[in-house]
């Protein structure tokens, strides 16, 4: 990881990896998270709706759970380009599950098929980044709420500055080199950054969206819907 940042890294294909091998136990539905419909489409078609609508991807790489390898095809299939495989136990295994499948790419994204509604324009702007020199960029959001650190035992041992802390988003785009050397070594991390941050890289943020909120809880399912059908307004960055 010697190059530092900068321009001259524009050309060279995109191709996305998106983990939908998810069970979704804390959204508590009948079948694995990606494949719950809203607005009467299964997350995962939704999320690579929005991938083919950027008009920035050249190839989409799918991971689910082995049983739904089919009905995912059947699903994305129509959206061509996009391959589906085995997913794994962890997200991190999924990823790496995709990115073995991958071929020669410049760029890769990750994304996953719970951010459903996330607009066109924010992948359209991570790719930007990178083909102007980025190695590493997420999208980033302000966090509302104060964060405290806890024990084992639940009580608070600090207070983190609110200021200089950012909730993360995907999709999340890297060069391949980079991604491929971070997955050399997926252990203890909750998102694909933060594995890049081991290497030494920078990683960039910009303005994260509203809508790229992933789809998590009851609530969030709830909320996805009202945005889908009009009834709640959520004003994209
Ligand atoms: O569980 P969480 O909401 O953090 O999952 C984020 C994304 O990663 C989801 O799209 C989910 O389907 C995917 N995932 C995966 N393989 C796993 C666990 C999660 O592809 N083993």
């Amino acid at each position: 990881m010697h190059e530092k940042d900068g321009p001259g890294r524009s050309a060279g294909p995109v191709t996305v990896l998106v983990p939908a091998a998810g069970r979704g136990v804390r959204l508590g539905a009948d079948e694995p998270k990606a494949f719950v419909p809203v607005g009467g489409t299964p997350m995962l078609g939704l999320a690579v709706n929005g991938l083919m609508a950027s008009g920035v991807v050249d190839e989409i790489i799918v991971m689910v759970p082995a049983e739904l390898v089919d009905t995912a095809t059947a699903l994305v299939a129509p959206a061509a380009p996009v391959r589906v495989v085995v997913g794994g136990v962890e997200r991190t295994d999924s990823v790496r599950a995709g990115l073995a499948a991958a071929g020669d790419s410049a760029y890769f994204l990750v994304h996953d098929a719970a951010r459903a509604l996330t607009p066109p324009a924010l992948i359209a702007r991570v790719v930007a980044e990178l083909r102007a020199g980025h190695r590493a960029v997420v999208p980033a959001l302000p966090v509302v709420d104060t964060v405290k650190t806890v024990d084992s035992a639940g009580t608070v041992t600090g207070t983190p500055d609110r200021g200089a802390l950012r909730a993360i988003q995907t999709p999340q785009g890297f060069t391949a080199e980079v991604l491929r050397a971070a997955y050399a070594h997926p252990e203890g991390a909750t998102d694909d950054a933060g594995l890049v941050e081991r290497l030494g890289v920078a990683v960039r943020t910009i303005a994260g969206d509203p809508l790229a909120f992933k789809i998590t809880t009851p609530l969030d399912l709830h909320l996805a819907e009202a945005v889908l059908d009009g009834t709640a307004a959520v004003r994209s960055c």
